[in-house]
């Protein structure tokens, strides 16, 4: 998607993309079960996704599950699986009655047929919505969405409809689960870990970056509008100089 015109931020962001980690510590401080930090976590999610019409958001991509958080135990893993499922049942009346256009990016092949089938119901019910356009990384892994990419481009010039020259910057987006969306303005990634993770690799090739050491389940509205104030005083320069 076209790059900020105007490269200094005199506004907010209006693509915020969150790794939501924390959750485990959280919930170890509290004597409690990973998942007890998992629920907390996601009671956040509603917090910060209400907030975004105020601070000028209209995308928000979280991190839901990677592709990499299938290594966590077998009771993690249902539970959040689990908790996906509750947390659609749940809040689908409140997103689409809120004007919340919901998406999910990732690959869906390994995901429960319980839970795509709410993911799909969960998309139709809000297509129709304009608001802020929430999307849900769930088995989502940066570098296999650019492998999942690549085989859809592949077959295309394999097929005759692309042409190997034709291929350039703009082509491989095209093929990418964020296809529809502007490339994120700004990435957090809360509890104090400072790496992305295979979060949005391509996406946030030119994103600005910040680093909370609040723990998920504890980040605020308040907090996210510090970060937005605190962004749009950076200059983004895309590789130029200073004009
Ligand atoms: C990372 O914390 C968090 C996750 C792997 C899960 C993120 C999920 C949620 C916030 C729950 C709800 C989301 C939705 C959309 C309902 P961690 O477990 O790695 O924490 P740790 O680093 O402290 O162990």
């Amino acid at each position: 998607m076209p790059k900020d015109p105007d490269n200094v931020q005199s506004r907010g962001p209006r693509h915020v993309a969150i790794i939501m980690d924390g959750n485990g510590r959280w919930a170890q401080a509290r004597g409690r079960p990973r998942l007890y930090g998992h629920h907390a976590g996601a009671r956040r999610v509603r917090e910060v996704v209400e907030a975004c019409p105020s601070l000028g958001i209209k995308y928000l991509t979280i991190f839901a599950f990677s592709t990499e958080n299938w290594k966590r135990t077998q009771v993690e893993v249902a539970g959040l699986m689990s908790l996906f499922r509750r947390y659609i049942v749940k809040e689908a009346r409140n997103l689409a009655a809120s004007g919340v256009r919901v998406r999910f990016i990732g690959d869906r092949v390994r995901l429960d047929a319980k839970l795509v089938e709410l993911m799909d119901m969960l998309e139709a019910e809000t297509a129709g919505n304009d608001g802020v356009h929430l999307t849900i990384a769930l088995n989502y892994g940066g570098r296999d969405e650019v492998a999942r990419a690549t085989k859809r481009l592949a077959r295309d010039v394999a097929e005759g409809r692309l042409r190997p020259e034709d291929v350039d910057e703009e082509t491989l987006p095209k093929y990418l689960d964020t296809r529809v969306l502007p490339d994120p303005d700004l990435v957090i990634r809360t509890s104090g870990e400072a790496r992305i993770s295979n979060f949005l690799l391509w996406q946030s090739a030119y994103s600005e970056y910040e680093f909370v050491d609040t723990l998920w389940p504890d980040f605020t509205a308040a907090e996210l509008e510090l970060l937005c104030k605190s962004y749009g005083s950076r200059e983004r320069r895309f590789g130029a100089v200073p004009a």
